[in-house]
């Protein structure tokens, strides 16, 4: 099993170019599925694993992908699909493959999916996916560790509240109106710039959707849509990783495309820690010549601070002067990272959903795991700073999510390492 060989104690100088957005292309991906007649080219796609599950689960279902990893371009030709079933050893891997139910009972008027079952980060319910589902006429089946959904006659636009505004179940619920009879109102749907992304790529393919990035979307259903052309955004996440890596090693980094309205808590966040930086329009600059202060942190759904950069903002107060609050209320069990951490050296406690995190002088380098993606960049991250060598494994986890991390850390001047063993 691969690992990554970490040396601490270099600041990062430099610039990185920041991939496209994980969470905004996996769905878009499942969307292409409702593209009939022309094959759809999207552009800015990241070399990652989960690309790659998607884009198998797709195979499955009898439609053509092809990846081209240098131009970072993948051709989805879903002119015809030819099975409704996607099976549990791809949707085990990455729950996000759930996200064909919503575009495969559109387009089909069918689909069988395996249950995702648990997950590192929580029981992760589709409850609000099936409950939009059921709104939208579809009905629901659960048995022998399958969902099958069905709308014989299509779907019918409705009125749609979500409890709560889940990334998962606004996305599956537009791809799934968008080509439902009449209108569906969707009410407290998440706001995430990955959803507005999803609408976009559904309203250049011919869908009617207004309203997303808001807590109301209007889409109004159309009876074909048009594979097209596509370039998805800069990943929120991989940018605010590499933000608090400059921070924290004191450096000075430029995180091109970076895009600011994406990353409001997370920049004021890293200003309340004493942080330089620089907003622009082509991204931001990350600069820092001290330990950063304490700062108490709460993730929310967007606008909210995000729970994908929690577990990297613990690390960095770690090794921050003071103490900081970090309260989890979007995912249980999302703090796998502390015991990891507290490995090397961190002084940390968690009482029900938050962390008390005082820092400490330094942080010590020693053999830590990647639990989850996240956790996984947040040993990365302490890796760097850590006096000696690090070692971190599990990093399947990284592949999931980080776009050729290894090569841009090194190429802003860390000393790090993909190793076997
Ligand atoms: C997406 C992101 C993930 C991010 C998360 C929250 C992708 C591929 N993944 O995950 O990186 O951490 O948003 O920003 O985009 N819930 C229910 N019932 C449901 C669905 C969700 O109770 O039917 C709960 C979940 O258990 C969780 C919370 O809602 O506690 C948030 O989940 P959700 O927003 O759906 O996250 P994902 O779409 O799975």
């Amino acid at each position: 099993m691969e690992k990554l060989v970490i040396n601490g104690g270099k600041p990062l100088k430099g610039r990185v170019k920041i991939s496209g957005a994980k969470n905004a292309v996996l769905p878009i991906i499942a969307a292409t599925l409702l593209g009939q007649d022309k094959v759809s080219v999207l552009e800015e796609v990241p070399d990652l694993d989960d690309v790659q599950t998607i884009s198998a689960v797709l195979q499955k279902l009898g439609v053509k992908t092809e990846y081209n990893a240098e131009l970072n371009e993948l051709r989805v030709d879903a002119t015809e699909i030819s099975c409704f079933e996607a099976p549990y050893d791809l949707v085990r891997k990455m729950r996000a493959s759930f996200l064909i139910m919503g575009p495969l009972l559109a387009r089909c008027g069918k689909a069988k999916i395996s249950l995702p079952g648990g997950c590192a980060i929580g029981t992760r319910p589709i409850d609000l996916h099936l409950k939009g589902f059921e709104a939208l006429g579809a009905q629901i089946k659960i048995g022998h560790g399958f969902i099958e959904a069905a709308a014989p006659n299509g779907l019918i636009g409705s009125r749609v509240y979500l409890d709560f505004p889940s990334v998962g179940a606004t996305e599956n619920i537009l791809m799934a109106a968008a080509m439902a009879k009449g209108q569906t109102v969707l009410e407290n749907p998440a706001q995430e710039p990955e959803i507005v992304d999803l609408a976009n790529y559904l309203n250049v393919m011919g869908a009617k959707i207004r309203g997303a990035g808001t807590n109301v979307i209007k889409i109004d259903g159309r009876e074909k849509l048009i594979g097209h052309g596509y370039t998805i955004i800069p990943d929120r996440i991989e940018a605010g990783t590499y933000m608090v890596a400059a921070a924290m090693t004191k450096g000075d980094v430029f995180i091109e495309n970076a895009i600011s309205e994406h990353l409001k808590p997370v920049i004021a966040k890293l200003k309340e820690a004493g942080v330089g930086l620089e907003e622009s329009v082509d991204g931001i600059r990350v600069f820092a010549d001290k330990r950063t202060r304490a700062v108490d942190i709460k993730t929310m759904p967007y606008p909210g601070f995000p729970t994908d950069m929690q577990a990297q903002f613990m690390a960095m107060l770690a090794v921050s002067d003071g103490a900081g609050l970090v309260t989890e209320t979007v995912f249980e069990n999302r703090f796998m990272h502390v015991d990891e951490l507290k490995r090397m050296g961190a002084n940390i406690k968690i009482d029900g959903r938050t962390s008390i995190v005082t820092g400490v002088g330094k942080l010590t380098g020693c053999q830590v795991k990647a639990t989850d993606l996240r956790a996984g960049a947040a040993m990365v991250l302490a890796g760097l700073v850590a006096e000696g060598q690090t070692q971190v494994g599990y990093i399947h986890h990284i592949d999931r999510g980080y776009d050729k991390l290894v090569e841009k850390l090194i190429a802003l001047g860390a000393d790090i390492k993909r190793v076997d063993g």
